[in-house]
């Protein structure tokens, strides 16, 4: 059995850090494990600028402890009406994605796009310039089953704006499903996905064990265990198009635990250890190098980090919570051990 395990220092391709006090708490979580993360501009207001982008990123600088290297990737949040000029703004930027929210599908994306049509100039601007379009992607419409929405959106969006913009990099955010992981599979090499380890590790069961359990509440909402089973496949395929994303995504815990609770489950301060105890799982510890430190960076066209992270199969239990700007954060397991440690 295999007792330690040395990778490439990884990449997170979907990270929610939040802002102001909050970036002390979760940065430096973030910045133990990965080189790299991409920055999720869902803040209120959202990150629209080049200009923002840049402050932001220096708030986010501003919390990585001494003596770690991390460097945030940033991203701009489309809206319907983001002017095409500011693409090339960006790109000198060095901003690297546009993340598209369908207006209402999630946290923070009440100023998200309402129907693509509207935002065809920003796409071919971005096609052009060798921007990414991120998608979050789930419809939205009342009518549609919430377990079915990114299937939906598959069908509805995607396979349309695929057509419209062959050579636009598309990535499939945070699938959840075996429809998704197939459609990603099968498409050309424009389409890509990032997984998180809590769908990896659970399924729906999770939210209703004993009881309602917000802190497993998220979006795209976990789903049955045949999609479940579908994306550890999908992980560990050794396929180059899946790659980590963590969305790791920290609410206080009291609007967690409230009558309607936030969408988001925080992962930041375990994130290797949970891809690590799913890779293992699945008997394919030697996947998890491409699938966190390979294919994202690859996809995206940047050069691979260089130094190393290693982790070891020690029991270990993560704090209960953590101090989030005036509130706390409970962290996903919070309290449970995990067989996976970084050291
Ligand atoms: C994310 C958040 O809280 O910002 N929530 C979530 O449930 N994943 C938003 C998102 O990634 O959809
Ligand atoms: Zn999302
Ligand atoms: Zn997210």
């Amino acid at each position: 059995m295999t007792q330690e395990i040395t990778l490439t220092r990884p990449d997170d391709m979907h990270l929610h850090v939040r802002d102001g006090a909050a970036l002390n708490t979760v940065v430096p979580h973030t910045a133990a494990e990965f080189a790299r993360a991409l920055i999720m501009p869902n803040l209120k207001p959202p990150v629209t600028t080049a200009a923002q982008a840049l402050d932001y990123k220096q708030r986010i600088l501003a919390a990585v402890p001494s003596g770690l290297a991390f460097e945030p990737l940033m991203t701009l949040y489309l809206t319907d009406n983001l002017p095409a000029d500011e693409i090339a703004r960006a790109k000198d930027a060095g901003v690297v994605a546009l993340k598209l929210y369908p207006a209402g599908a999630t946290t923070n994306s009440d100023a998200g796009v309402t129907d693509i049509r509207k935002t065809y100039k920003t796409l071919e601007a971005m096609q052009r310039a060798g921007l990414l379009l991120l998608v979050h992607g789930e419809v939205t419409a009342s009518e549609i089953d919430l377990f079915d929405r990114e299937a939906v959106f598959i069908d509805t969006q995607l396979i349309p704006l695929r057509r419209d913009f062959p050579e636009l990099k598309v990535v499939f955010e945070h699938i959840t499903t075996r429809e998704a992981a197939q459609y990603v599979a099968q498409s050309d090499a424009f389409t890509a996905a990032s997984i998180t380890a809590h769908h990896l590790l659970y399924n729906r069961n999770a939210i209703f064990t004993g009881g309602v359990r917000p802190h497993f509440y998220c979006l795209p909402v976990l789903k049955r265990e045949t999609h479940r089973l579908a994306l550890v496949q999908a992980a560990t395929s050794g396929s180059a198009k899946f790659f980590a994303g963590t969305d790791s995504a920290p609410h206080p815990a009291h609007l967690k635990e409230h009558a309607s609770g936030c969408a988001g489950c925080y992962t930041a301060h375990a994130a290797m250890p949970m891809y690590a105890e799913a890779f293992d799982n699945a008997n394919a510890l030697d996947k998890l190098e491409a699938f966190t430190s390979f294919n994202g960076a690859d996809f995206y066209g940047l050069a691979r980090n260089t130094g190393t992270l290693t982790l070891r199969r020690e029991r270990w239990t993560p704090a209960e919570s953590f101090a989030f700007g005036d509130a706390q954060l409970k962290p996903l397991r919070s309290g449970e051990s995990l067989p996976w440690r970084v050291i």
